[in-house]
């Protein structure tokens, strides 16, 4: 299968030395890359900034902002399988680029944000054959929140995380959503053993989507 797997933060310029980002690591998303690989798959993973090197089997594209990785995912998407966006894209981003440093000022100071496109709403809203995966990030009522994002999102799959334990650890645990109603568990472990378990997740789903398909 034809895997496409987003990972890491992205980074929404204010001025030439500032940006607005968030504390993803990106090591869910690259343990989803590796494990995709060790399970014989093909893997393109499209990144944001982070300190970790991209399996060497993956075709790797490095992007920064939410609008690069919204470039990226639609010239790939309509190639692949199974779209897995475990990147933390940044919600907003500032209504207006400084081309000059900002000066710091005496008195208080407000930067304007507008909000950014949802890539994975806009990407599993499309007419597609690949099966879309996203990552709840909550911290509160996670599996409420995270089945309103699947169905908002139009997704096949929600893997509901609790960003307190998820964000920049080597751990995680998570609960799998899928859209006929279905939940499953997967319990504290590290990243690389939930990530062979999603990936065998994923294969399933995918599997029946073409099963029903051909009938
Ligand atoms: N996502 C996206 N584009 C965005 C924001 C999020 O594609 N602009 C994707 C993420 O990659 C993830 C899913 O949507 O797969 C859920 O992201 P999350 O940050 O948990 O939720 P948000 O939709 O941003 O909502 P909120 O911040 O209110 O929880």
């Amino acid at each position: 299968m034809r895997f496409l797997v987003t990972a890491g933060p992205t980074r929404e310029p204010i001025d030439p030395v500032r940006y607005l980002t968030n504390r993803s690591s990106g090591k869910m998303g690259y343990a989803i890359a590796e494990a995709a690989i060790e399970a014989g798959h093909h893997v393109i993973l499209v990144s944001g900034p982070t300190n970790l090197s991209s399996p060497s089997a993956a075709e790797f594209i490095s992007v920064s902002t939410g609008d690069e990785m919204f470039d990226a995912l639609r010239s790939q998407a309509q190639n692949c399988d199974v779209l897995v966006m475990s990147a933390a894209v940044a919600d907003y981003k500032p209504a207006n680029v400084s081309s000059q440093k900002i000066k710091k000022r005496d008195s208080n100071f407000s930067l304007e944000l507008t909000p950014t496109r949802d890539i994975l709403a806009v990407i599993a809203n499309q007419d597609r054959s690949f099966i879309a995966v996203g990552f709840a990030a909550e911290t509160e009522n996670i599996e409420a929140n995270a089945l309103k994002k699947l169905r908002e999102k139009n997704c096949d799959l929600m893997i509901a995380n609790d960003a307190r334990i998820a964000i920049d650890s080597d751990e995680n645990e998570v609960t799998v959503l899928f859209r006929d109603g279905g939940i499953q568990k997967i319990s504290r472990a590290p990243k690389k053993i939930i990530a062979r378990e999603l990936v065998k997740i994923f294969e399933n789903v995918r599997e029946k989507c073409l099963t029903k398909k051909i009938m």
